[in-house]
């Protein structure tokens, strides 16, 4: 666990490379077809552009909040949810969203991400990442031929190695496809403050575009030598379980917000657990998962407004650690 010392140290740096964005945020073609809308009542969308930081990589802009597809998106096409979730789509790229984070490992996500962006045209408006796991070079070859397929795309903007799995065989076969012009970035993930250790050596040896780790007001150790590390090193950080699973809601109950919510313009606790993540300086985009359009709306809100300070974040971890 990291020490109040210890996160205060890193969460005092200065925020760089934040900018604002047009609302959308990778300057590619407009869709030329809406997707299918479910009547829901959302939140009033925040105006103006959502806040970006840059890959450091390649200086490219992404959107601070971004989609995860674990559980959410893990639904029959015939069903309802489905149907919703073309709402959820629609409601994150007019909103300034781009990146969609998936995972053959995910069920059937795969075909709901490749469906949602093929019928909602969403496609060149969209920052795709997806996974490679599996255990032999024939496997990862056979997985990645499929999650095209699947994705009903020809390449994906970011392909990281699961859980750090296989990682002698996943990297370099990553590498060629970065090569070959079929995957722009890569990267490694892990989703256990356990194998932070283990996360930070692979980065250290691989030297990947992308890190994605876990990082939340009740899970915070990523703060101490990974984040910084990170930044240090110029590789870009995705944040996975920022709700730890959905699981702080819980924790919250019907738990007023702090009272200095409103001067970062935070108006839930789903905003003030996105904005704490995106308050790190190292930290390039979060990726909350929900299948619920009035929830997709919420999150999109936290991309706005003012980020929090060094005091009000470490207050947040007093409050759930
Ligand atoms: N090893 C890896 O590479 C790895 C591991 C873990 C996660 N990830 C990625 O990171 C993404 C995010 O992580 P995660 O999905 O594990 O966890 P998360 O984003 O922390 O939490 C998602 C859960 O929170 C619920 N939720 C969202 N908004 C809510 C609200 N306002 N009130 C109550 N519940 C709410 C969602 O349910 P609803 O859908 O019902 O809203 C969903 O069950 C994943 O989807 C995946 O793309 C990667």
């Amino acid at each position: 666990m990291t020490s109040r010392r210890e996160f205060l140290s890193v969460a005092s740096l200065a925020a760089t490379g934040i900018v604002l964005s047009p609302l959308v945020a990778c300057s590619r073609e407009a869709p030329t077809t809406g997707a299918a809308t479910t009547a829901t009542a959302t939140p009033a969308p925040a105006t103006g552009p959502m806040l970006t930081r840059p890959i450091p990589s390649t200086g490219e802009q992404l959107p601070v909040i971004g989609a995860g597809t674990s559980g959410s998106y893990e639904v029959a096409l015939d069903s309802q949810e489905y149907q919703t979730l073309k709402d959820v789509a629609r409601i994150f790229f007019e909103g300034g969203g781009s990146v969609i984070d998936t995972s053959p490992n995910y069920s059937n996500a795969e075909d709901v991400v490749g469906a949602l962006l093929d019928e909602g045209g969403w496609r060149e408006r969209c920052f795709l990442a997806t996974k490679l796991a599996a255990d032999s070079r024939a496997e990862l070859e056979a997985q990645w031929a499929d999650s095209l397929r699947r994705l009903r795309t020809d390449r994906v903007e970011l392909l990281a190695v699961h859980n750090l799995r296989n990682l002698t065989e996943a990297m370099p076969f990553a590498r060629e496809l970065k090569e070959q012009g079929l995957v722009k970035y890569i990267g490694l993930t892990h989703y256990l403050t356990s194998a932070h250790g283990e996360l930070l050596q692979a980065m250290q040896d691989e030297q990947p575009d992308f890190i994605q780790v876990n990082y939340s007001v009740n899970s915070p150790a990523a703060a101490s030598r990974l984040l910084p590390a990170a930044a240090d090193q110029g590789v870009a950080v995705m944040i996975n379980r920022a709700f730890d699973d959905g699981r702080l809601f819980a924790r919250v109950g019907g738990r007023a917000l702090p009272g200095w919510a409103a001067e970062a313009g935070v108006t839930s606790w789903s905003q003030m657990f996105l904005k704490f993540a995106i308050s790190h300086p190292a930290v390039t985009v979060v990726i909350p998962a929900t299948g619920k359009s009035d929830r997709q709306a919420d999150q999109l809100n936290a991309g706005h407004g003012e980020l929090l300070t060094a005091a009000q974040q470490e207050e947040l971890v007093g409050m759930f650690s």
